[in-house]
């Protein structure tokens, strides 16, 4: 059975097989979720992104997950928030996306996601969540590998609006 699952906690300690870091365009690592994750991973982590050479916004890039319970870290770049006419909507939706495909192409079958850009990006919430939820049931509707989706918050603002966007989604469903 497919699955969405909102969590509250630490993605770093999460079972998964792959956990999304919500990065910034260096990939040398920084504070919120970034910070928490390269932690947790020891490291070898900031060896391997050293290699990476950065990474677009809206773009994804893969790496091992060394001492993390995940196989994968996939690194996206989120979107700073300047107000909406920047492509914030659609760079943020392709955070997402990237995230998901180079996960299938990994044969990811559970994988877990922060908040991208709620943080120090200021990205709206309800907006961030929506789009989230949107990406996520579009992809477990197209993929025969994806089994399992975590959303993992640190505060209830997001885990709120998370639950909201995917009863939402639910609804009109049916
Ligand atoms: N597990 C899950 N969620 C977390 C954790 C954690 N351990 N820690 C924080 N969050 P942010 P951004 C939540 O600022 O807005 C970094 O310095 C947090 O409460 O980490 O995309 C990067 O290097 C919030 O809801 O990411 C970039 O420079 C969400 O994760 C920049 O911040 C995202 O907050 C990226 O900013």
């Amino acid at each position: 059975m497919k699955r969405i699952e909102i969590v509250k906690g630490d993605i770093a300690q999460l079972q998964v097989e792959a956990i999304v870091n919500a990065a910034n365009r260096s990939l040398l690592g920084g504070g919120g979720v970034d910070g928490a994750i390269h932690r947790a991973a020891g490291p070898e982590l900031l060896a391997e992104c050293r290699s990476l050479g950065g990474c677009d916004t809206g773009d994804a890039k893969l790496t091992k997950g060394y001492a993390l319970p995940a196989r994968y870290v996939i690194h996206t770049v989120g979107p700073v928030w300047h107000g909406g006419d920047q492509h914030e909507e659609q760079l943020l939706a392709s955070c997402y996306r990237q995230s998901l495909k180079l996960a299938v192409a990994h044969d990811v079958r559970s994988i877990a996601f922060p908040a991208i850009s709620c943080g120090v990006y200021h990205f709206p919430v309800e907006l961030a969540c929506e789009i989230a939820v949107r990406e996520v049931c579009v992809a477990l509707e197209q993929s025969s590998v994806l089994e399992r989706v975590v959303f993992a918050c640190f505060d209830d603002e997001v885990y709120q609006a998370l639950q909201r966007s995917l009863a939402r989604r639910r609804t009109a469903q049916h």
